[in-house]
């Protein structure tokens, strides 16, 4: 396999790779390695169904069940990141999966509303944009960086605290979403993660830990400070040098670590453009 770094930062760009076929021990030890130290892997030019990526995607550890069935696409592990439906269609610019799309344009890590949330996160793009399109590109903030780059008082001022994450929650940032089931509620009570994240298994170093897709406060002080913080940090990550932007080709294949980096999707055109 090639690999070629996408920022001086972090990233890595993979080719002469079939994630499709087995991988040998080898191979493995070094994606492994790869996206412990660069946090992000595109794999290009990979043809993939729903059983070789569901495959693919076990070598790095036990799937996740996504909290609505509806949302999924196949296999109640592979969640369709889409305003196209399984079966084709365009959907409607009001209809929850896209409005939970628009949601995902506010900088997030995967499955933070889990006591236990993702490692990894793996995207496969099948149908892209026009290349005069605007958006559509994901985005990513490296945060090991963005907390090394910290004055130090707000170092001091968030060590302490932390983030209320409920799935429920994203309803209140998106009203549009109809209610979820009794069931659906009860799998997934609110969690509280800290802000300041730290890793064992990099020398016990620092990142910042948060989302704006499930609340937009930090936890531990008034809410107006909570508010007024959380918008500090989400400015604050957005800085260019802190970002790689994912410019889609078809058929990438994208990973990438959820303890290291925050994401968002650029808003696109909905109602005009079918993406997925
Ligand atoms: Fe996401």
């Amino acid at each position: 396999m090639d690999i070629k770094n996408l920022t001086d930062n972090f990233g890595v760009e993979v080719r002469s790779f079939d994630c499709s076929k087995k991988i040998g021990y080898d191979a493995l030890n070094l994606l492994k390695k790869t996206i412990q130290d660069r946090h992000f892997i595109c794999f290009k030019n990979q043809k993939l169904d729903g059983d070789t990526l569901a495959t693919f995607t076990k070598n790095f550890g036990k799937l996740e069940a996504y909290p609505e069935k509806d949302k999924t696409k196949g296999q109640i592990e592979i969640f369709n990141v889409s305003n196209v439906s399984e079966d084709g269609e365009h959907l409607d610019p009001d209809d929850q999966r896209v409005i939970l799309q628009k949601n995902n344009s506010r900088w997030h890590t995967d499955s933070s509303y889990r006591y236990l949330p993702s490692i990894f996160s793996i995207l496969y793009g099948q149908e892209t944009l026009p290349p005069k399109a605007e958006g559509g590109q994901t985005q990513f903030s490296n945060m090991l960086l963005a907390y090394d780059h910290l004055p130090e008082d707000k170092k001091i001022l968030l060590e302490p605290l932390h983030q209320v994450q409920s799935y429920n929650d994203i309803r209140r940032l998106e009203p549009g979403l109809p209610e979820l089931t009794y069931e659906e509620k009860s799998n997934f009570p609110p969690v509280t993660h800290p802000i300041v994240r730290v890793h064992p298994d990099r020398n016990f170093k620092r990142s910042l830990y948060f989302t704006s897709n499930t609340s937009l406060e930090i936890g531990g002080m008034s809410l107006e400070q909570g508010r007024e913080l959380h918008k500090w940090l989400v400015n604050y990550i957005s800085q260019p040098k802190f970002c790689y932007t994912h410019k889609w080709q078809k058929n990438d294949l994208i990973m990438w670590d959820n303890r290291v980096l925050l994401h968002r999707v650029i808003p696109y055109d909905y109602a005009k453009y079918s993406y997925r």
